[in-house]
């Protein structure tokens, strides 16, 4: 596979680079090393045709093999009940620890560090009772401004739940005038500012809205040399972009399965607790059974005693269904390599689709479509966001009506997100030639 890649990039660098041509997407798909992974997903129907599905940012596609794993969930169910959790090919006691290798891997992260419970908010309330610890006047949380809005409800709500004012705790950094992105020099100074006040950063890893990647390794070193803990939320970025959370020394991490690693609406969420808290004994933690030492578990015992790593977080029984979805989907990634295969074709695939809204915008000697996101593709992951010059909420129903599917975010955003394992550079193509008839009309 690795071999296959490069002399994939290679020729692809080799060859006249971006063309705004059928033919030259087609041939791009012929060399993609990727390209059957796209068989192995099911994609909603459009007038009889597969949709072009760019919106593997709210929610991915149903891998074909995703069926069969529930099933076996259903049929283990009916034949073995209770025994299920210790009899089958896949006993459901310990199944979460079972999958955290190949999801550790897609984060940068030793297995023991990562553990799969919950959704993604609730994660981060029950990361924020072990690593938001206020205390004297270092009791404020540094967030991106315009997170996504359930982060900014939590992080009120926690700092509520100390005592504090929202508006007083939470400091939110925004980007400069007449700029859609932060930069991370801004980042850093606001730490700098602040670094006696700060007790948590929390981050996005990518932002919702502009699809902006930070640099997470940078900000970490900033809010350690501040004194301050430092998190992120990685909806956007696990199984987008790579990620190397145990060297970058992050303290905490929760995301979504739901998005980029296609287990279902509603999928399980994760976190990572970094190894260098295990054997902190002053850390507070909500406990519940399922985060039990396995082996003893069932003895029941009175007190408490946790299981190794990130998994003493769990609290309650696994959803096993839920396991299951997750399961068929991290497969794909283990077959596919891991994560490094992936971002190489997303680099090529995002950069054609800003390519040829570049085209149209170079045809109209304007910027009918403006993409926010930054230019520099190592500060983004698949998405492009895209602020239409006219029109923005028609364009997107035009796109709609095509077949292309994105979404629409409030107050004027058209995301797409073309993600290297189920779409093509064909896809991309023909998104680009509606967006163009799409500006003509408008
Ligand atoms: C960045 C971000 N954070 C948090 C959430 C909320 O996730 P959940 O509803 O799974 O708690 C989302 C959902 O899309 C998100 O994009």
């Amino acid at each position: 596979m690795h071999l296959h890649l490069r002399c994939y990039i290679t020729s692809m660098t080799g060859c006249k680079y971006n063309q705004n041509t059928l033919a030259f997407a087609e041939q791009m798909d012929e060399l993609d090393p990727l390209k059957d992974f796209r068989s192995k997903f099911l994609v909603p129907q459009h007038n009889g045709k597969d949709a072009i599905y760019l919106c593997g940012n709210s929610l991915g596609l149903q891998p074909v093999a995703t069926r069969q794993y529930a099933d076996q969930i259903l049929d283990n169910w009916r034949d073995l009940a209770i025994e299920g959790f210790f009899m089958g090919d896949n006993p459901w006691l310990g199944l979460h620890k079972r999958l955290t290798r190949t999801l550790a891997n897609l984060l940068g992260a030793k297995s023991e560090e990562v553990t799969i419970m919950n959704s993604l908010t609730v994660n981060l309330h029950l990361l924020m009772v072990s690593f938001y610890k206020p205390a004297g006047k270092r009791f404020k949380i540094l967030v991106e401004g315009g997170a996504f809005p359930s982060d900014q409800y939590a992080v009120a709500s926690q700092a509520r739940f100390h005592g504090y004012d929202p508006k007083e705790a939470v400091i939110e950094i925004f980007p400069r005038e007449g700029e859609f992105t932060l930069r991370t020099e801004d980042i850093l100074k606001k730490i700098k500012d602040h670094w006696d006040e700060l007790a948590l950063v929390l981050f996005g890893g990518v932002n919702y809205y502009t699809g902006q990647l930070f640099d997470l390794r940078t900000i970490t070193n900033a809010g350690h040399v501040a004194g301050a803990v430092v998190g992120f939320d990685l909806a956007h970025a696990a199984g987008n972009v790579i990620l190397n959370l145990h060297d970058w020394d992050v303290d905490f991490a929760a995301w979504c399965s739901y998005k980029y690693m296609n287990s279902g609406p509603g999928g399980i969420s994760g976190a990572f607790v970094h190894e260098k808290h295990f054997n902190n004994n002053v850390l507070n933690r909500f406990e519940g059974w399922w985060g039990f030492r396995e082996d003893r578990r069932f003895l029941m015992p009175p007190v408490f005693e946790p299981e190794t790593g990130a998994a003493a977080w769990q609290l309650s029984t696994s959803p096993i269904m839920l396991l299951a979805l997750h399961k068929a989907s991290l497969g794909i990634f283990e077959e596919a390599g891991g994560l490094e295969p992936l971002r190489a074709k997303s680099l090529l695939l995002t950069g054609y689709l800003e390519f040829l809204i570049g085209e149209i915008n170079r045809k109209h000697g304007q910027d009918i479509f403006k993409v926010i996101t930054p230019k520099n593709s190592e500060e983004r992951g698949c998405q492009l966001s895209i602020i239409c010059r006219h029109n923005g909420k028609v364009m997107f129903d035009i796109l709609t009506a095509a077949g292309v599917i994105g979404d629409w975010r409030e107050p004027d955003v058209i995301r797409l997100s073309p993600v290297p394992l189920y779409n093509s550079f064909k896809q991309v193509f023909e998104a680009g030639r509606i967006l163009a008839a799409a500006a003509e009309e408008n």
